[in-house]
């Protein structure tokens, strides 16, 4: 019920601003033999150190095949910012299987405007041919400069023939085998061959015209500052909060999409602007990056130590949060369950995030949503049965009852979510469940 719900009004929802990185995906699902002969032709010896402590960029083949392996090893997410001609070309001609959108807002518009049929404008820093063709039909909307001001057009209709952003997508599933290591869980290393990214380049009709735009908007999305760095994050921010500050004055609710930021006078930053959010998505891994650089270690530790993660400290990591920024909602999702914090009230907030998991669970079974009978159709994935002890821990700490507690002032929701047993891939679920679940709690409100 909670998905005809959101189903029944989300095409009421008004246009949602996406900003700022989309680009392409070039995804190898990646095969044991063939890693490993690629690891022995660039010397065993030169890759392992890599495996151990990821390089802060790759500028070497064995930097990314080390840091391929870091990833493997651990069964976590990384992504790097690839600068050396000769390792682009080392993994073009490694190849491909499969060509997809990504980046957060490529993949975001896709569902929202493609799928829910929610009217979106999306940031897309540069739109060549290939990129274009990646956007699904729908109300997806980019803006372009005309004599009379701004237009908003489909990507296929903005016809600019400008630069590939490719991103290298590298997938292992649960239980991978490389030399002597196995995948503890399914997930996927990325290096990103793309200039304009990982430097946050914004599009000066984009941000000369930013006013109007929002004007447009009735929700905002942001997400993109996770690649950037202690080098190179001064301009784009300042950006960045300009922007936050004209949609905060319009009252339009913008949602961070966190990712992993592995730089930290970056998330030390971002930590300084989340107040401007209304709303903020992240995973264990973000959420314990970000207790570190508040001086938080020891929820931090806990954070990463239990599986599934202990759903009381998160919600202490949470809380933290919230009364340092004065970031309205916090959702947090992790393989099993979701918890979101909110300093208002409701079911809707729970029932949205039912909405999120029944996405995910069809972005994860399928690879790409093509339409909504996709997500009916994951109705029949099994719910992850480790969450019924999750549950148990918040029914005895917070007296939580069908999933919603009070904790402080605030309103605490839980679902535990479905597990597709063996995901296609991984990349773009977490994109699938913040949006989801955001977009989906301004439906049902
Ligand atoms: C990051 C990556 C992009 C990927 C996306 C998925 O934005 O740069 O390649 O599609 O994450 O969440």
């Amino acid at each position: 019920s909670a998905f005809e719900g959101v189903r029944n009004s989300i095409g009421g929802v008004g246009k949602v601003l996406l900003a700022y990185n989309t680009n392409i995906d070039a995804i190898r699902y990646l095969k044991g033999e063939d890693l490993e002969e690629r690891i022995e032709a660039a010397g065993r010896d030169k890759v392992l150190p890599y495996s151990e402590e990821l390089p802060k960029r790759i500028e070497s083949v064995p930097q990314l095949l080390g840091s391929i392996l870091w990833s493997v090893r651990r069964g976590k997410a990384a992504e790097l910012f690839v600068e050396s001609c000769s390792v682009r070309f080392y993994m073009r001609r490694w190849g491909w299987d499969e060509l997809r959108m990504g980046g957060q807002v490529g993949i975001m518009a896709n569902l929202l405007g493609g799928v829910y049929g929610v009217p979106v404008i999306a940031h897309v820093p540069q739109l060549s041919r290939l990129q274009a063709g990646l956007f699904k039909d729908g109300p997806i909307y980019v803006p372009k400069a005309g004599n009379e001001g701004i237009k908003l057009v489909h990507p296929k209709e903005f016809e600019a023939g400008e630069e590939n952003c490719i991103h290298y997508i590298y997938e292992f599933p649960r239980g991978f085998s490389v030399l002597d290591f196995e995948a503890p869980r399914e997930n996927r290393f990325i290096g990103a061959a793309d200039d304009y990214n990982p430097n946050l380049v914004i599009r000066p009709e984009f941000e000369e015209n930013f006013g109007e735009i929002a004007q447009k908007a009735e929700l905002a999305i942001i997400s993109g500052l996770q690649s950037l760095t202690e080098e190179n994050y001064r301009e784009p921010f300042e950006t960045i909060k300009a922007h936050l500050d004209l949609l905060e004055e319009r009252g339009i609710p913008a949602h961070l999409e966190f990712a992993f930021t592995p730089d930290e006078t970056v998330r030390k930053e971002i930590l300084g602007i989340l107040g401007k959010f209304w709303s903020v998505g992240l995973n264990e891994v973000e959420l314990a990056s970000i207790m570190e650089v508040m001086g938080e270690k020891a929820i931090a530790e806990k954070l990463l130590a239990h599986d599934p993660v202990d759903p009381i400290a998160v919600t202490e990591a949470m809380l933290k949060l919230a009364e340092k920024t004065g970031v309205r909602r916090i959702h947090f999702h992790t393989y099993g369950y979701y918890l979101t914090l909110t300093d208002y009230r409701g079911e809707f907030v729970r029932d949205a995030l039912l909405f999120a998991a029944l996405a995910a669970a069809a972005k994860a079974k399928l690879g790409d949503v093509r339409n909504i009978d996709d997500v009916v159709k994951a109705m029949d994935v099994p719910i992850n049965e480790k969450a019924r002890g999750v549950e148990g821990a918040l029914t005895k700490e917070y007296s939580m009852k069908d999933g919603i507690a009070e904790v402080n002032s605030y309103q605490l929701s839980f679902i535990p979510t479905k597990i597709v047993a063996k995901p296609k891939s991984t990349v773009g679920i977490g994109d699938t469940i913040s949006s989801s679940a955001f977009v989906g709690e301004f439906a049902l409100r």
